[in-house]
């Protein structure tokens, strides 16, 4: 009669004994999925910085053949030293009237060769070399040419040509990429530039489009706001002590690769087809993008306070 309840203790023992180490293998993995998914962790610099510091997959979008060299190339060089995949889009077909008449009518003096140049070079010369120089670029860094997208869009340049439809045709285009990436990639942290905060008179389309696609996205709950991040190109405008965004980053230990890339924009040598594109068109910008390798960051959710450092 004693040995019932001493065999009914041992089966409880047992029980609560299975039960225990149940609870300690599931009780964890239940934790860090629910941190995972939900929204529960506040998102703070913090955690941005991080983010940015080591992304699962970064997806870069280029607005034009020259951004990436002022504004992306110490992130692209930060991420693939970290072994991060990387895929680049670059967004623009490269049409730059402005930038033909520089370099073929001889109506404009160029300060840095004391002469006006009048290459043979038509609209459509510019967009190749243009592209070239990117691709160039994408090389210095040691990109891996299948990881570069060329999206081809047209740019209509001035804001009279940029009709409402226009823009929202580029636009959609943007957003049916990212989510595109998005469906490939779910734990990506999208690069775009920072159409909203940084501009250099009206605001530039091929600059906005990311940042207006990323807003509805996210408005549409198909993303979240901390998956994207936007890069500041104009404020190199600036000297560095009149620099700012949101957020800054400073990877100055990529300045090396950063400087290959502006220099693919600076190869001229016109009687083996290079013509320094990149350099004759924004040489301002390429002359003063490098200085001590600090990125400027913008984010949709603008709900922080502003000028804050991270280092
Ligand atoms: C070169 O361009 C400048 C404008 O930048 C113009 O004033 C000058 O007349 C041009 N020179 C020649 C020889 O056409
Ligand atoms: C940019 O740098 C080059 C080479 O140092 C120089 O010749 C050129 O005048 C500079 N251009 C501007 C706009 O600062
Ligand atoms: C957006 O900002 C709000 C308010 O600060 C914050 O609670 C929320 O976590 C933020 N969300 C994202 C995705 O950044
Ligand atoms: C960036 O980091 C480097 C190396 O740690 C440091 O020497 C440099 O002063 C920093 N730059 C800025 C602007 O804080
Ligand atoms: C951030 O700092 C810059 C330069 O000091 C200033 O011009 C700008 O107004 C500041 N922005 C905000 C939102 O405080
Ligand atoms: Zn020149």
């Amino acid at each position: 009669m004693k040995e019932k309840p001493l065999h009914r203790r041992k089966l409880l023992f047992t029980f609560l004994a299975a039960l225990a180490v149940c609870l300690l293998i599931i009780v964890p993995i239940v934790i860090v999925y629910v941190t995972k998914n939900s929204a529960a962790l506040p998102v703070t610099y913090a955690t941005l910085q991080a983010e940015i510091d080591r992304p699962d997959v970064s997806i870069y979008y280029i607005p034009h053949q020259d951004d990436d060299a002022i504004a992306f190339s110490l992130s692209i060089a930060h991420d693939l030293a970290n072994n991060v995949p990387i895929q680049v889009h670059l967004i623009s077909d490269g049409a730059n009237h402005a930038l033909q008449q520089i370099m073929a009518t001889g109506l404009y003096h160029c300060e840095w060769h004391n002469t006006n140049h009048s290459f043979p070079l038509d609209d459509q010369d510019i967009s190749r070399i243009r592209t070239q120089e990117f691709l160039a670029s994408m090389a210095a860094l040691n990109v891996p040419p299948d990881k570069i997208h060329l999206m081809n869009l047209h740019d209509y340049q001035t804001p009279a040509a940029w009709t409402a439809d226009l823009y929202n045709q580029l636009k959609n285009s943007v957003k049916e990429q990212i989510l595109t990436n998005h469906a490939q990639y779910p734990n990506a942290l999208h690069h775009c530039s920072s159409g909203y905060y940084d501009f250099d008179g009206p605001r530039n389309p091929v600059h906005l489009a990311c940042w207006d696609a990323a807003t509805e996205i996210t408005n549409a709950n198909l993303m979240k706001a901390d998956q994207f991040a936007f890069y500041r190109t104009y404020v190199f405008y600036q000297p560095p002590s009149h620099r700012w965004s949101q957020m800054t980053m400073n990877f100055s230990q990529f300045i090396p690769q950063h400087q290959l890339s502006v220099e693919a924009y600076q190869a001229y040598d016109p009687g083996n087809g290079q013509y320094a594109l990149g350099m004759h068109s924004v040489p301002i910008l390429m002359n003063n993008t490098i200085v001590d390798g600090i990125i400027y960051l913008d984010f949709l959710n603008n709900t922080f306070p502003n000028n804050i450092t991270v280092s």
